[in-house]
């Protein structure tokens, strides 16, 4: 793959440039807890994308990407978002790095990868990542990871639409093999728990139902957690977030919300406490445990938060059925994109065949299969 984004680059630009990568993501447990500043389990896949890229000149930044077959220029300077929505992420970190202070050069890149587009494994903040790494190592403008994540994070807020939590672009920048990261989206501080599940394997479904993120639901769900917030805070002092709030307070105040309200907010409070029993489950390499969780957490995801869809419900399902399945749910924003299961890895292809088949079946499409391991973070390859 880097060798076919260098070829590219040699191809549009001639010569070559530095070359970097950084990852999609999964996340084990936690799901719309970020921007309620709760815990996430994410942890960084072996799926990328890559990009090269060389100083340009002048405040010119010219922009080729090879899933797209798409060239886009723009001035460092300029103030209009590109009218390609890829090309945006890039604009939007260029624009959130200046705004922190730092003093960029126009550039020429590259970039391509295969993080599966639309499947719910973030390429988007993958695409964020490697070039705010990029263009943090290219000018040396001295933020650290954290920072960048913020910046990337703040790219989806002001220049994509998406009122998105922190996990995607922590995962990404962060990620290390064999290790999951527990993240507190309140402090940032995070721990990186072992997660080498000798015998079980990690297995993504796409449902193949293209999510969009950007699609009002998303930010629906993030206001309907403020307002339980607001409801809670008239009574108790020190509640800022769903994260200050106990399920005792929620019932206790359960009559000044909203029923819709009540269950967003119950399930957020419930998933974060999954999160931790979760981890601590990891800790004994109790994996049994763990994976009940993952079906815990599915069943909040599809019943309360409704953030699920019949396709993601119908694979959860099977998975739940099927002998060798410790735990399974679906992933990221929702309405579409995968299932993670974790799974016995001699259960592994017979579980493919059934759920494959008996999906085909219902839906007249096979979902794909993406077997995934957990790896490094955003780095610098040349
Ligand atoms: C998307 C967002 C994340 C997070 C998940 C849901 O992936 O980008 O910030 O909110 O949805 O957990």
């Amino acid at each position: 793959m880097n060798k076919q984004i260098e070829n590219l680059f040699d191809r549009h630009f001639g010569g070559f440039g530095r070359l970097y990568a950084s990852p999609g993501r999964v996340n084990l447990i936690g799901e719309h807890t970020d921007y309620n500043l709760g815990f996430v389990l994410p942890g960084a896949i072996d799926k990328a994308i890559y990009m090269a890229i060389r100083p340009g000149a002048g405040s010119l930044c010219r922009i080729y990407s090879a899933d797209y077959d798409e060239a886009v220029e723009f001035d460092l300077h300029a103030i209009q978002n590109p009218e390609q929505q890829w090309a945006r992420y890039i604009f939007g970190v260029v624009q959130e790095m200046q705004k922190r202070g730092a003093v960029l050069g126009g550039f020429d890149a590259v970039f391509g990868g295969d993080v599966p587009l639309g499947a719910g494994l973030s390429s988007s903040a993958a695409l964020e990542s490697v070039a705010a790494f990029a263009l943090n190592d290219l000018f040396e403008a001295g933020f650290d990871r954290r920072a960048l994540a913020e910046i990337g994070q703040m790219t989806e807020h002001h220049y994509v639409g998406v009122r998105c939590g922190i996990m995607d672009q922590f995962a990404s920048l962060f990620g290390e093999r064999e290790k999951v990261i527990q993240l507190d989206c309140r402090s940032l501080e995070y721990r990186l728990v072992p997660f080498r599940p000798v015998g079980y394997r990690v297995l993504l479904l796409d449902t193949q139902v293209k999510h969009s993120l950007a699609s009002s639901e998303y930010n629906v769900r993030r206001e309907q957690c403020e307002e339980g917030v607001a409801v809670v805070a008239r009574h108790e002092s020190g509640v800022v977030s769903l994260r200050d709030v106990t399920l005792e307070m929620l019932s206790a105040y359960k009559q000044d919300m909203s029923e819709v309200v009540y269950r967003r907010c119950h399930f957020v409070v419930s998933e974060n406490q999954r999160v931790l029993d979760a981890c601590d489950a990891l800790e004994r390499g109790d994996y049994a445990d763990f994976g009940q969780q993952m079906f815990a957490s599915h069943r909040g995801l599809s019943g309360e938060y409704e953030v699920s869809c019949p396709e993601l419900d119908f694979l959860a399902e099977k998975a739940r059925e099927f002998d060798g399945v410790l735990g399974a749910r679906m992933m990221g924003g929702g309405f579409g994109g995968c299932t993670i299961n974790v799974i016995e890895a001699s259960a592994h292809d017979a579980f493919v065949r059934e759920a494959s088949d008996s999906y085909q079946k219902r839906f007249g499409i096979a979902p794909r299969v993406i077997d995934v391991v957990i790896s490094d973070g955003a780095r610098r390859l040349k």
